[in-house]
């Protein structure tokens, strides 16, 4: 049984020195609400490394999919397209507005929407795709963006996990008319909890700043182009405190850095367990050629619930957590209740029971990888 000093956390906290200095100054300057200054940076910074027209922070990626669902008009009755191997804000943001999610089935390979399903589930009340980059890995977002445009569909992309990949060499959350991305601690840039919506359909700037500020007019009345504010649409308090966006601030300045960081561990996984795939014992992840990934997950796919079970119980004996992910979201009660499913979800529900998720943090140290490898070497070489 591995003692507390030794134990390896699934995610371990990478902070860069800064966050406290940062936080300091935003209560130095008494300005600690939303839309103050370094959520102003942050918005710019990440505007830029996007390419797109508007970002809006947000306290959660789960408020930014919330947004996107208000700004692309669902209604109740609309239908939505989207995984059901995904988390469960990417459907709730939808059930919220009365609409019904549609989950198709995920691709074997990289785990993301099977995007040679999604047309045969389009019908006459769908009204959005939402593809989720899982893994950090963008989904086949040629192919999507050309059904969103033949059918007239919004293209809301779930880049909870997305920050920092590219798809032919374009940033994920870049490729869709909007894009949710997460800052919560389990991701790869955090603020503890946070999100972001890149908006990149200038018609939508406006009335997103509008939901984003409770349906208020708010920040055209702070830039001086109307004398008063008011209740003008439906919204919400969708605004980060600024202490939050101080954090962010600290950490987009090593973005880079935690990225290598992470690839480095990532490809150390990687190499360690090539091995196991030719013995056919474990799947890796694939990384189709038109991505570059920001190394959020490394997984393992295993043969069987059984050997998952096993690697993650001997993991456990030794003080590594380890997981499995979603629990797919059209066995859930909820989901049985507000949504439906597609057709078959065989990969979906196969996937679920043989995945294990390894500790990954650009706070991990290579002894720490290396006794995870040898864990998991040790166990399905058993
Ligand atoms: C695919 C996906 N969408 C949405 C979310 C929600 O993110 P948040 O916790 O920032 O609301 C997550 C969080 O893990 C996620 O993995």
């Amino acid at each position: 049984m591995g003692n507390s000093t030794n134990n390896i956390p699934f995610n371990k906290l990478y902070t860069t020195n800064q966050e406290l200095e940062y936080i300091s100054q935003a209560i130095a300057n008494g300005q600690i609400a939303g839309d103050e200054a370094f959520t102003k940076k942050c918005q710019q910074w990440l505007k830029q490394a996007l390419g797109s027209q508007k970002v809006l922070l947000t306290h959660s990626c789960t408020a930014a999919l919330e947004m996107a669902v208000i700004l692309a008009g669902i209604q109740p009755g609309d239908e939505v397209i989207m995984p059901s191997y995904t988390f469960v804000s990417t459907a709730n943001a939808v059930v919220l507005r009365g609409g019904i999610p549609v989950f198709v089935d995920i691709r074997p390979d990289t785990l993301n929407i099977d995007e040679t399903l999604v047309e045969a589930a389009i019908t006459s009340k769908t009204k959005a795709i939402m593809p989720v980059h899982y893994a950090g890995m963008s989904c086949e977002m040629d192919t999507i963006k050309a059904l969103a445009a033949k059918h007239g569909l919004a293209l809301i992309e779930d880049a909870a996990q997305g920050f920092g990949s590219t798809y032919k060499g374009q940033p994920v959350g870049s490729l869709g008319q909007m894009a949710a991305f997460s800052f919560h601690a389990t991701k790869n840039i955090v603020s503890g909890e946070g999100g972001a919506l890149a908006i990149n359909d200038p018609a939508l700037i406006e009335r997103a700043e509008i939901v984003w500020e409770k349906g208020t007019n708010r920040s055209q009345f702070f830039r001086g182009t109307v004398d008063k504010y008011t209740w003008v649409d439906v919204g919400s308090s969708y605004l980060p405190s600024d202490l939050l966006a101080a954090f962010l601030w600290a950490q987009l300045g090593y973005a880079d850095e935690i990225k290598q960081r992470r690839l480095r561990i990532w490809h150390r996984y990687n190499k360690a367990f090539a091995e196991l795939e030719l013995q056919r014992r474990a799947q890796r992840p694939t990384v189709p050629s038109e991505c570059q990934h920001n190394a959020h997950i490394y997984y393992l796919l295993v043969n069987d619930i059984e050997t998952r079970t096993r690697v993650l119980s001997v993991l456990k004996q030794h003080g590594v957590q380890a997981t499995f992910h979603y629990v797919p979201l059209h066995s859930a009660p909820a989901g049985r209740k507000y949504a439906r499913a597609h057709g078959e979800l065989s990969v979906t529900e196969d996937i679920c029971d043989r995945i294990v998720r390894l500790p990954l943090s650009a706070a991990l140290t290579t002894e720490e990888v290396d006794r995870v490898i040898g864990l998991v070497l040790q166990t399905l070489a058993a």
